[in-house]
Protein backbone atom coordinates (compact mmCIF):
# COMPACT_ATOMS: atom_id res chain seq x y z
CA UNK A 1 0.00 0.00 0.00
CA UNK A 2 1.44 3.20 -0.73
CA UNK A 3 1.25 6.37 1.65
CA UNK A 4 -1.54 7.89 -0.42
CA UNK A 5 -3.72 4.59 -0.32
CA UNK A 6 -3.19 4.50 3.59
CA UNK A 7 -4.94 8.09 3.48
CA UNK A 8 -7.95 6.57 2.29
CA UNK A 9 -8.16 5.09 5.49
CA UNK A 10 -10.05 6.45 8.44
CA UNK A 11 -6.82 7.01 11.04
CA UNK A 12 -7.49 8.42 14.52
CA UNK A 13 -3.80 9.33 14.98
CA UNK A 14 -3.39 9.80 19.04
CA UNK A 15 0.42 9.42 19.23
CA UNK A 16 0.53 12.99 19.22
CA UNK A 17 2.99 12.68 22.30
CA UNK A 18 5.71 11.19 20.35
CA UNK A 19 5.44 13.36 16.99
CA UNK A 20 2.26 15.25 16.16
CA UNK A 21 0.13 14.29 13.05
CA UNK A 22 -1.36 15.85 10.61
CA UNK A 23 0.74 18.63 10.23
CA UNK A 24 -0.86 22.15 9.41
CA UNK A 25 -1.29 22.47 5.30
CA UNK A 26 1.26 25.48 5.82
CA UNK A 27 3.98 23.02 7.19
CA UNK A 28 4.10 20.35 4.05
CA UNK A 29 3.73 23.64 1.70
CA UNK A 30 6.83 25.40 3.46
CA UNK A 31 9.27 22.49 3.06
CA UNK A 32 8.29 22.28 -1.02
CA UNK A 33 8.11 25.12 -2.05
CA UNK A 34 11.74 25.64 -0.16
CA UNK A 35 13.00 22.53 -1.62
CA UNK A 36 11.51 23.13 -5.10
CA UNK A 37 12.12 26.82 -5.11
CA UNK A 38 15.82 27.90 -3.07
CA UNK A 39 17.07 24.88 -2.20
CA UNK A 40 20.32 26.58 -1.07
CA UNK A 41 22.60 26.67 1.91
CA UNK A 42 22.14 29.15 5.11
CA UNK A 43 24.99 31.27 6.27
CA UNK A 44 27.45 30.25 3.98
CA UNK A 45 26.84 32.02 0.43
CA UNK A 46 26.28 35.16 -0.60
CA UNK A 47 24.06 35.00 -3.98
CA UNK A 48 20.81 35.51 -3.77
CA UNK A 49 18.96 32.64 -3.04
CA UNK A 50 21.40 31.58 -0.38
CA UNK A 51 20.88 34.90 1.36
CA UNK A 52 17.11 33.80 1.35
CA UNK A 53 17.92 30.93 3.38
CA UNK A 54 19.58 32.76 5.95
CA UNK A 55 16.92 35.26 6.33
CA UNK A 56 14.20 32.51 6.43
CA UNK A 57 15.85 30.81 9.49
CA UNK A 58 16.84 33.52 11.23
CA UNK A 59 12.92 34.72 10.80
CA UNK A 60 11.85 31.39 12.28
CA UNK A 61 14.79 31.81 15.06
CA UNK A 62 12.71 35.11 15.95
CA UNK A 63 9.45 33.59 15.90
CA UNK A 64 10.18 30.69 18.59
CA UNK A 65 11.69 33.35 20.68
CA UNK A 66 8.85 35.53 20.35
CA UNK A 67 6.66 32.13 21.64
CA UNK A 68 8.74 31.49 24.37
CA UNK A 69 8.94 34.99 25.73
CA UNK A 70 12.75 35.27 25.24
CA UNK A 71 13.75 38.76 23.95
CA UNK A 72 16.95 37.44 22.02
CA UNK A 73 16.64 35.25 19.34
CA UNK A 74 20.30 34.49 19.28
CA UNK A 75 20.46 32.28 22.39
CA UNK A 76 17.47 29.93 20.28
CA UNK A 77 19.88 27.28 18.66
CA UNK A 78 18.12 24.41 16.74
CA UNK A 79 18.81 21.28 16.90
CA UNK A 80 17.87 17.73 15.43
CA UNK A 81 15.22 16.59 17.88
CA UNK A 82 14.54 17.49 21.89
CA UNK A 83 16.81 14.76 23.02
CA UNK A 84 19.84 16.41 20.96
CA UNK A 85 19.04 19.95 22.60
CA UNK A 86 19.16 18.03 25.77
CA UNK A 87 22.54 16.50 24.82
CA UNK A 88 24.24 19.47 24.05
CA UNK A 89 22.48 20.98 27.73
CA UNK A 90 23.61 18.12 29.42
CA UNK A 91 27.21 16.85 27.81
CA UNK A 92 28.19 20.91 27.52
CA UNK A 93 27.60 21.53 31.28
CA UNK A 94 28.24 19.30 32.84
CA UNK A 95 32.31 17.96 33.78
CA UNK A 96 34.11 15.50 35.65
CA UNK A 97 32.53 14.68 39.17
CA UNK A 98 29.75 17.27 38.91
CA UNK A 99 26.54 17.12 41.35
CA UNK A 100 22.84 16.57 39.00
CA UNK A 101 19.63 16.72 40.41
CA UNK A 102 17.07 14.99 38.29
CA UNK A 103 13.67 13.22 38.91
CA UNK A 104 12.05 9.87 38.39
CA UNK A 105 9.92 11.57 36.05
CA UNK A 106 12.43 11.93 33.62
CA UNK A 107 12.46 10.85 29.52
CA UNK A 108 15.63 8.51 28.81
CA UNK A 109 17.24 11.16 26.92
CA UNK A 110 18.10 13.02 29.99
CA UNK A 111 18.38 9.80 32.07
CA UNK A 112 20.82 8.30 29.53
CA UNK A 113 23.00 10.82 29.37
CA UNK A 114 23.52 11.25 32.84
CA UNK A 115 23.53 7.63 33.69
CA UNK A 116 26.69 8.14 30.85
CA UNK A 117 28.36 10.86 32.54
CA UNK A 118 27.79 9.12 36.05
CA UNK A 119 29.49 5.92 34.60
CA UNK A 120 32.47 7.37 32.41
CA UNK A 121 33.25 10.93 34.44
CA UNK A 122 32.27 10.39 37.98
CA UNK A 123 28.95 13.12 37.25
CA UNK A 124 27.04 12.40 41.32
CA UNK A 125 23.20 12.32 40.32
CA UNK A 126 20.70 12.34 42.63
CA UNK A 127 17.19 11.13 41.61
CA UNK A 128 13.99 12.60 43.17
CA UNK A 129 11.32 10.36 43.45
CA UNK A 130 7.63 11.21 42.35
CA UNK A 131 3.96 10.67 44.18
CA UNK A 132 1.60 8.40 43.00
CA UNK A 133 0.17 11.00 40.48
CA UNK A 134 3.72 11.28 38.73
CA UNK A 135 3.86 14.87 41.12
CA UNK A 136 7.95 16.04 41.86
CA UNK A 137 7.68 18.11 44.97
CA UNK A 138 10.06 21.54 44.97
CA UNK A 139 10.86 20.99 48.70
CA UNK A 140 11.60 17.15 47.81
CA UNK A 141 14.42 18.58 44.67
CA UNK A 142 15.63 21.75 47.30
CA UNK A 143 16.56 19.18 49.86
CA UNK A 144 18.98 17.43 47.50
CA UNK A 145 20.81 20.81 46.61
CA UNK A 146 24.52 20.93 47.29
CA UNK A 147 26.85 23.80 47.59
CA UNK A 148 28.78 21.79 44.68
CA UNK A 149 25.38 21.43 42.32
CA UNK A 150 25.89 22.81 38.92
CA UNK A 151 22.49 21.61 37.11
CA UNK A 152 18.90 21.14 38.31
CA UNK A 153 17.36 19.08 35.00
CA UNK A 154 13.33 18.50 35.26
CA UNK A 155 10.58 17.59 32.70
CA UNK A 156 8.06 20.11 32.52
CA UNK A 157 5.25 17.80 32.08
CA UNK A 158 5.83 13.81 32.26
CA UNK A 159 5.16 11.99 28.97
CA UNK A 160 3.69 9.03 30.72
CA UNK A 161 1.10 10.53 33.13
CA UNK A 162 1.10 13.67 31.79
CA UNK A 163 1.68 15.33 35.01
CA UNK A 164 2.66 19.27 35.37
CA UNK A 165 5.15 19.43 37.39
CA UNK A 166 5.31 22.65 39.12
CA UNK A 167 8.15 24.32 37.57
CA UNK A 168 7.93 27.85 38.65
CA UNK A 169 7.98 26.83 42.32
CA UNK A 170 11.13 24.19 41.62
CA UNK A 171 12.66 27.49 40.41
CA UNK A 172 11.43 29.47 43.10
CA UNK A 173 13.25 27.18 45.38
CA UNK A 174 16.60 27.40 43.46
CA UNK A 175 16.76 31.12 43.99
CA UNK A 176 20.23 32.37 44.94
CA UNK A 177 21.73 29.05 44.25
CA UNK A 178 24.35 28.25 41.62
CA UNK A 179 22.73 25.12 39.84
CA UNK A 180 21.38 26.25 35.94
CA UNK A 181 18.03 24.77 35.94
CA UNK A 182 17.42 22.43 32.61
CA UNK A 183 13.42 22.20 31.60
CA UNK A 184 12.87 19.46 29.32
CA UNK A 185 9.88 21.25 27.26
CA UNK A 186 8.87 18.19 25.02
CA UNK A 187 5.40 17.73 25.90
CA UNK A 188 4.76 21.16 26.99
CA UNK A 189 6.13 23.64 24.04
CA UNK A 190 3.10 24.19 21.87
CA UNK A 191 0.81 22.84 23.69
CA UNK A 192 0.26 25.39 26.98
CA UNK A 193 1.19 28.88 26.81
CA UNK A 194 4.51 29.44 28.71
CA UNK A 195 7.88 31.42 28.70
CA UNK A 196 11.50 31.08 30.08
CA UNK A 197 11.61 34.01 31.79
CA UNK A 198 8.51 32.92 33.92
CA UNK A 199 9.96 29.19 34.12
CA UNK A 200 13.39 31.08 35.17
CA UNK A 201 14.68 27.78 33.29
CA UNK A 202 18.59 28.88 32.41
CA UNK A 203 18.29 26.33 29.48
CA UNK A 204 14.74 24.92 27.88
CA UNK A 205 14.97 21.87 25.39
CA UNK A 206 12.29 21.13 23.08
CA UNK A 207 11.34 19.02 19.72
CA UNK A 208 10.12 20.91 16.80
CA UNK A 209 8.03 18.15 15.79
CA UNK A 210 5.66 17.95 18.67
CA UNK A 211 3.71 20.79 19.94
CA UNK A 212 5.65 23.35 17.90
CA UNK A 213 4.39 21.04 14.46
CA UNK A 214 7.50 21.37 12.93
CA UNK A 215 8.49 17.79 10.62
CA UNK A 216 10.80 15.31 12.45
CA UNK A 217 14.02 16.20 12.93
CA UNK A 218 13.77 20.05 14.42
CA UNK A 219 14.11 20.78 17.92
CA UNK A 220 15.68 23.80 19.99
CA UNK A 221 17.88 24.68 22.86
CA UNK A 222 16.70 27.84 24.69
CA UNK A 223 20.09 29.02 26.21
CA UNK A 224 19.86 31.41 28.63
CA UNK A 225 22.26 34.17 29.85
CA UNK A 226 23.46 32.61 32.71
CA UNK A 227 23.99 29.32 30.78
CA UNK A 228 25.66 31.08 28.02
CA UNK A 229 28.74 31.47 30.33
CA UNK A 230 29.04 27.93 30.82
CA UNK A 231 27.71 25.85 27.99
CA UNK A 232 30.47 24.27 25.88
CA UNK A 233 29.91 23.24 22.26
CA UNK A 234 29.74 19.38 21.92
CA UNK A 235 29.91 19.55 18.06
CA UNK A 236 32.24 21.56 16.27
CA UNK A 237 32.41 22.73 12.69
CA UNK A 238 31.80 25.04 9.67
CA UNK A 239 29.45 27.53 10.81
CA UNK A 240 30.24 30.12 7.37
CA UNK A 241 31.18 32.47 9.91
CA UNK A 242 35.21 33.54 10.90
CA UNK A 243 36.44 30.77 8.72
CA UNK A 244 39.46 32.02 8.79
CA UNK A 245 40.04 30.55 12.74
CA UNK A 246 40.10 26.34 13.35
CA UNK A 247 38.16 27.23 16.64
CA UNK A 248 34.61 27.18 17.04
CA UNK A 249 33.03 30.74 17.13
CA UNK A 250 32.36 31.77 20.26
CA UNK A 251 29.01 33.74 19.29
CA UNK A 252 25.52 32.50 19.61
CA UNK A 253 24.12 30.32 17.90
CA UNK A 254 26.94 29.54 15.49
CA UNK A 255 28.73 27.86 18.84
CA UNK A 256 26.52 25.16 19.02
CA UNK A 257 25.27 24.85 15.48
CA UNK A 258 27.86 23.23 13.22
CA UNK A 259 27.50 21.92 9.31
CA UNK A 260 24.40 23.38 7.88
CA UNK A 261 21.20 22.91 9.52
CA UNK A 262 18.01 21.24 8.39
CA UNK A 263 16.62 24.13 6.16
CA UNK A 264 13.70 22.24 4.79
CA UNK A 265 13.03 20.97 8.19
CA UNK A 266 13.56 25.00 9.71
CA UNK A 267 11.00 26.86 7.68
CA UNK A 268 8.07 24.38 7.69
CA UNK A 269 8.81 24.47 11.77
CA UNK A 270 8.16 28.45 11.39
CA UNK A 271 4.88 27.50 9.28
CA UNK A 272 3.94 25.22 12.47
CA UNK A 273 4.54 28.04 14.52
CA UNK A 274 2.88 30.74 12.51
CA UNK A 275 -0.15 28.65 12.64
CA UNK A 276 0.09 28.20 16.87
CA UNK A 277 0.33 31.70 16.83
CA UNK A 278 -2.93 32.40 14.65
CA UNK A 279 -5.39 29.85 16.38
CA UNK A 280 -3.09 30.63 19.66
CA UNK A 281 -2.01 28.54 22.09
CA UNK A 282 -4.24 29.03 24.97
CA UNK A 283 -6.89 28.12 22.41
CA UNK A 284 -5.18 24.88 21.79
CA UNK A 285 -4.71 24.45 25.57
CA UNK A 286 -8.01 24.76 25.95
CA UNK A 287 -9.61 22.50 22.96
CA UNK A 288 -6.43 19.51 23.79
CA UNK A 289 -8.24 20.04 27.54
CA UNK A 290 -11.82 18.75 26.89
CA UNK A 291 -10.14 15.96 25.13
CA UNK A 292 -8.33 14.98 27.47
CA UNK A 293 -10.95 15.53 30.02
CA UNK A 294 -13.60 13.17 27.67
CA UNK A 295 -10.95 10.64 27.83
CA UNK A 296 -9.90 10.10 30.71
CA UNK A 297 -13.10 10.13 32.49
CA UNK A 298 -14.25 7.95 29.50
CA UNK A 299 -11.62 5.67 30.00
CA UNK A 300 -11.84 5.83 34.24
CA UNK A 301 -15.79 4.33 33.51
CA UNK A 302 -14.48 1.47 32.12
CA UNK A 303 -14.24 -1.17 35.02
CA UNK A 304 -11.58 -2.95 33.63
CA UNK A 305 -9.49 0.18 33.31
CA UNK A 306 -6.88 2.29 35.46
CA UNK A 307 -6.05 5.62 34.26
CA UNK A 308 -2.77 7.32 35.37
CA UNK A 309 -1.66 10.99 36.58
CA UNK A 310 -3.88 13.45 38.22
CA UNK A 311 -7.49 13.46 38.59
CA UNK A 312 -7.84 17.14 37.88
CA UNK A 313 -7.11 17.49 34.22
CA UNK A 314 -6.01 21.02 34.66
CA UNK A 315 -2.63 19.48 35.84
CA UNK A 316 -2.20 17.40 33.25
CA UNK A 317 -0.94 17.99 29.49
CA UNK A 318 -3.12 16.33 26.76
CA UNK A 319 -2.21 12.71 27.54
CA UNK A 320 -3.57 9.74 28.91
CA UNK A 321 -2.36 5.94 29.96
CA UNK A 322 -3.98 3.22 31.49
CA UNK A 323 -4.07 -0.13 31.53
CA UNK A 324 -6.74 -2.44 31.33
CA UNK A 325 -6.80 -5.83 33.73
CA UNK A 326 -5.95 -8.88 31.86
CA UNK A 327 -4.62 -6.75 28.77
CA UNK A 328 -1.28 -6.30 28.10
CA UNK A 329 -0.56 -3.31 26.86
CA UNK A 330 1.22 -4.15 23.58
CA UNK A 331 -1.42 -5.95 22.71
CA UNK A 332 -4.75 -3.35 23.25
CA UNK A 333 -2.58 -0.83 21.34
CA UNK A 334 -2.23 -3.54 18.68
CA UNK A 335 -6.22 -4.33 19.01
CA UNK A 336 -6.72 -0.88 18.61
CA UNK A 337 -4.88 -0.17 15.45
CA UNK A 338 -6.22 -3.44 13.45
CA UNK A 339 -9.43 -3.86 14.64
CA UNK A 340 -10.37 0.26 14.66
CA UNK A 341 -7.63 2.18 13.29
CA UNK A 342 -6.53 3.62 16.29
CA UNK A 343 -3.28 4.65 16.93
CA UNK A 344 -1.55 4.94 20.20
CA UNK A 345 1.99 4.12 21.95
CA UNK A 346 2.17 1.26 24.27
CA UNK A 347 5.56 0.05 26.44
CA UNK A 348 7.44 2.08 28.63
CA UNK A 349 7.11 5.67 26.82
CA UNK A 350 11.31 5.84 27.43
CA UNK A 351 10.76 6.63 30.90
CA UNK A 352 11.38 3.75 32.90
CA UNK A 353 11.66 5.00 36.21
CA UNK A 354 8.19 6.69 36.27
CA UNK A 355 7.30 3.43 35.62
CA UNK A 356 8.62 1.81 38.52
CA UNK A 357 7.00 4.56 40.22
CA UNK A 358 3.81 3.38 39.15
CA UNK A 359 4.18 -0.14 39.31
CA UNK A 360 3.30 -0.52 35.66
CA UNK A 361 6.76 -2.31 34.65
CA UNK A 362 4.79 -6.26 34.92
CA UNK A 363 2.15 -5.33 32.75
CA UNK A 364 4.49 -4.06 30.04
CA UNK A 365 3.82 -0.60 30.61
CA UNK A 366 0.82 1.70 29.65
CA UNK A 367 -1.40 2.70 26.75
CA UNK A 368 -0.69 6.02 26.04
CA UNK A 369 -3.07 7.84 24.00
CA UNK A 370 -2.19 11.77 23.05
CA UNK A 371 -4.02 14.15 21.17
CA UNK A 372 -3.17 17.35 19.09
CA UNK A 373 -4.84 20.32 17.73
CA UNK A 374 -6.56 18.37 15.06
CA UNK A 375 -8.10 15.79 17.05
CA UNK A 376 -12.16 16.40 18.03
CA UNK A 377 -14.58 14.66 20.54
CA UNK A 378 -15.76 12.61 17.68
CA UNK A 379 -12.81 10.46 17.31
CA UNK A 380 -12.29 10.74 21.61
CA UNK A 381 -15.92 9.06 22.18
CA UNK A 382 -14.61 6.19 19.02
CA UNK A 383 -11.61 6.08 20.83
CA UNK A 384 -13.60 4.84 24.14
CA UNK A 385 -15.93 2.58 22.88
CA UNK A 386 -12.94 0.83 21.09
CA UNK A 387 -11.48 0.13 24.19
CA UNK A 388 -14.68 -0.95 26.12
CA UNK A 389 -15.57 -3.06 23.63
CA UNK A 390 -11.36 -4.94 23.09
CA UNK A 391 -11.45 -5.14 27.18
CA UNK A 392 -14.89 -6.86 27.91
CA UNK A 393 -14.65 -9.10 24.73
CA UNK A 394 -11.43 -10.32 27.28
C1 LIG B 1 9.55 14.26 28.06
C2 LIG B 1 10.34 14.01 26.80
N1 LIG B 1 11.60 14.42 26.72
C3 LIG B 1 12.34 14.25 25.62
C4 LIG B 1 11.83 13.60 24.51
C5 LIG B 1 12.71 13.39 23.32
O1 LIG B 1 12.28 14.14 22.22
P1 LIG B 1 12.68 13.69 20.75
O2 LIG B 1 11.79 12.56 20.39
O3 LIG B 1 12.41 14.91 19.92
O4 LIG B 1 14.12 13.33 20.75
C6 LIG B 1 10.52 13.13 24.54
C7 LIG B 1 9.96 12.40 23.39
O5 LIG B 1 9.04 11.65 23.49
C8 LIG B 1 9.74 13.35 25.72
O6 LIG B 1 8.48 12.93 25.80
Amino acid sequence: MTWDERQEVRRIYLDNAATSWPKPETVYAASDAYLRQCGAPAGRSAYRDAVEAERSVDEVRRRIASLLGCDDARRIIFTLNGTDALNLAIHGLLAQHDHVVTTDAEHNSVLRPLRFLEETAGVQVTRVGCDASGRVSPDAVAAELRPDTKLVAVTHASNVTGTLQPIAAIAQALQGHPALFLVDAAQTVGHLPLSVRQLQADLLAAPGHKGLLGPLGTGILYVGPRADAQLHSVRQGGTGTESQQDRQPDTLPQRFEAGNLNVPGIVALGAGVDYLVQRGVEAIRQHELSLVERLSVGLGAIEQVTVYGPADVSQRVGLVSITANGHDSQQLAAALDSGYRIQVRAGLHCAPRMHQRLGTMQTGGTVRFSVGPFNDLNQIDMVITAVQQIVTAG
